[in-house]
């Protein structure tokens, strides 16, 4: 069976619309490129325009895109134009997170988690099922390749970190059993929610907030040099984690998705408990304490992630408080297998 792979997408300004057009092309020809190279300078780092065609340059590492040649992945003016990104894209995130030290950084996380009012509590007591589709669709850009950014870690890592890290992806990758991967979970679920489960079937509704996040785990992901922001990335994500699953499946079973749908984040209340020890201790702990030079950066990836949860946090309950999408184009409606809604506290 052939590897699933996206659509290039629309282009969302003069960037992406250069780059878009040079990968439609054979790797190397560089006319396009070079326009490219010219819009570059423009546009807010975390705006459309400069998010989505890093988002382009990052999925050539990962699965590509249908009919686009495998080679620009490694291609020289690419990788030039990438880098130009990269450094605004990092700037920015450095500019805007507080610095912290790393105990500190994942306690606030876990603190500001729980009493901060975000996306999965509204969708808990209150949200549509309209609201949480969209909240799925955003989410899939990660959560179908869920993992994979971190595994660029393992061979930058030794010793203890590296095992433990390695327990932690073994859970993620579904402990051997396809059907058990999370980004397979993940996948029933969007069909439990009449939604398309394909990979990037969705990229062109998914606006820049979303992309960051995706954007900044291949940003740590393929740079050894922020092998800790890396690090301190996933330990944001796993302490972070348990509550926020557990939100996620209260809101399915108010809006009755069946329990198949439920699995994949009723799965994180369980297994990201265990992650969370294991990350702060084995692999955050075992990792300053070889290399505690790193903490800075530690502290860093999981401020940063923090950050770009709550932009995206912003933009859907400000979306959704005016009633409108958040979203850049509608998704269909839901399929008729959507199961019908339970009464409210149903198992
Ligand atoms: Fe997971
Ligand atoms: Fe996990």
């Amino acid at each position: 069976m052939a590897v699933e792979t996206a659509d290039l997408p629309a282009p969302r300004g003069p960037l992406t619309d250069a780059l878009v057009r040079a990968l439609r092309e054979p790797a190397g020809s560089d006319r396009a490129l070079d326009a490219a190279g010219r819009a570059a300078a423009g546009g807010g780092a975390l705006e459309d325009d400069v998010q989505l065609a890093l988002h382009l340059c990052y999925e050539l590492h990962y699965r590509g895109f249908r009919d686009v040649d495998a080679a620009w992945e490694w291609n020289p003016g690419l990788l030039a134009l990438r880098a130009r990104l990269e450094d605004r894209f990092l700037a920015e995130l450095r500019a805007l997170t507080p610095a912290a030290d790393v105990p500190d950084a994942l306690d606030a996380l876990q603190v500001e988690y729980a009493d901060e009012r975000g996306a999965s509590h509204h969708l808990a007591d209150e949200g549509s099922l309209g609201q949480l589709r969209e909240y799925l669709v955003h989410r899939s850009m990660y959560q179908l390749k869920e993992a994979d950014p971190h595994t660029f870690a393992i061979p930058r890592l030794s010793g203890g970190p590296k095992a433990a890290f390695m327990a932690v992806q073994f859970d993620e990758y579904g402990g051997g059993r396809p059907e058990r991967m999370h980004a397979r979970l993940f996948a029933d679920l969007l069909e439990e929610a009449g939604l398309d489960p394909s990979y990037g079937a969705y990229l062109d509704a998914v606006p820049a907030p979303m992309l960051a996040i995706t954007n900044a785990m291949s940003l740590f992901a393929l740079h050894r040099a922020l092998r800790g922001a890396l690090v301190g990335h996933f330990a944001a994500v796993e302490v972070t984690s348990p509550p926020g699953a557990a939100r996620m499946v209260a809101a399915l079973r108010r809006l009755g998705i069946g329990e198949r749908g439920q699995r994949f984040y009723a799965e994180h209340v369980e297994a990201d408990a265990v992650h969370e020890q294991v990350m702060r201790r084995d692999v955050v702990g075992g990792l300053l304490a070889a290399e505690p030079e790193l903490a800075g950066d530690v502290a860093f990836g999981a401020g940063a992630t923090a950050l770009l949860e709550r932009r995206l946090d912003d933009h859907l309950l400000g979306c959704w408080r005016e009633s409108r999408s958040s979203l850049l184009r509608p998704v269909d409606e839901p399929a008729e297998s959507a199961e019908p809604a339970e009464p409210a506290g149903a198992a």
